[in-house]
C-alpha cells in the first residue's frame, strides 16, 4: 500500500508549530490535537456506509450512515495524544491500547502492555505520532495481526522513509497516512528534521 501524506494548508501551519523548538507544551498540544483531527478525517474518509433514510422537517430523504466504527488503538505513550481527537469524530469506536517503548541507547522497541477488544475482521486504526525505525509500529502490528483484523491503517504525524519501508516490507497491506514524510533518521534514530521527542514535548518530561 502506498504512503499517503495530507495536503492541507492547516496541516502545514500546525506542523510548523510542532516542529518549532520554541513551541511550549500548551501550543504543542493544541497543534498536535489539530493534526490528529486532520488524520482522523482522512483515515475515516472511505469507511463503509449503509444506505438509510431520515425525516427532515420537510420530507424523507436518503442518507448514509457508518456501517461500523473502526477499533482505535493508540501506541502508548505518545499515541495517547491522538485518541481523543479520533474519538471526538468516532465516538462509537471500541478502544484498545498497546504500550511500546524504545530503548534510549539502542532505539529497539519492546511491548510492555497490550489490551484490546476483539479485532476479528474489524477495521483497525493504529495511532502513533512518530514513525522512525518502525520498530514500535511493527511490534504493535504483530499484536494486531495475531487477532485476524480486517483492514489496518496506521496514522502518524511525522514518518521517516526508513519506518515506512520497514512496515511495507513486513506488513504490505497496512495503509500508512502521515501529515509529513521527512528526510531520514539520524545516528540516534531520531527523525530529521522531525520535531524531537514527541512524548517528552507533549508531556513536558
Ligand atoms: C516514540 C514514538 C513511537 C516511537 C517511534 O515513542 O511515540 O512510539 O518512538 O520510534 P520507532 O519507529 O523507532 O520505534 P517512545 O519510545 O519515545 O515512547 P513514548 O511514546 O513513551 O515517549
Ligand atoms: N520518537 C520520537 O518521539 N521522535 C523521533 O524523532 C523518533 C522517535
Amino acid at each position: 500500500m502506498p504512503l499517503k501524506t495530507l495536503q492541507h494548508a492547516l496541516v502545514e501551519e500546525h506542523l510548523a508549530v510542532v516542529r518549532d523548538v520554541a513551541s511550549k507544551q500548551a501550543h504543542f498540544k493544541r497543534s498536535a490535537d489539530i493534526l490528529a483531527t486532520a488524520l482522523a478525517l482522512e483515515l475515516s474518509a472511505d469507511l463503509k456506509t449503509l444506505e438509510s433514510s431520515v425525516e427532515t422537517p420537510l420530507e424523507t430523504t436518503a442518507v448514509k450512515r457508518l456501517a461500523s466504527a473502526p477499533v482505535l488503538i493508540p501506541i502508548l505513550r505518545a499515541g495517547l495524544s491522538m485518541l481523543e481527537p479520533f474519538r471526538s469524530l468516532l465516538p462509537d469506536s471500541p478502544v484498545g491500547f498497546i504500550g511500546q517503548e524504545r530503548d534510549e541507547e539502542t532505539a529497539e522497541a519492546h511491548t510492555y502492555y497490550f489490551k484490546a477488544p476483539s479485532l476479528d475482521g474489524q477495521t483497525v486504526f493504529l495511532l502513533d505520532p512518530m514513525l522512525a525505525t518502525g520498530g514500535s509500529a511493527i511490534g504493535a502490528l504483530e499484536r494486531v495481526y495475531a487477532s485476524q483484523p480486517g483492514r489496518v491503517k496506521f496514522a502518524c504525524v511525522v514518518a521517516a522513509p526508513e519506518g515506512v519501508d520497514a512496515i511495507k516490507t513486513r506488513f504490505p497491506s497496512v495503509e500508512i497516512i502521515a501529515c509529513a514524510l521527512d528526510r531520514c533518521l539520524n545516528e540516534k534514530a531520531y527523525i530529521c528534521p522531525g520535531l524531537g521527542d514527541f512524548g517528552d514535548r507533549l508531556m513536558g518530561t
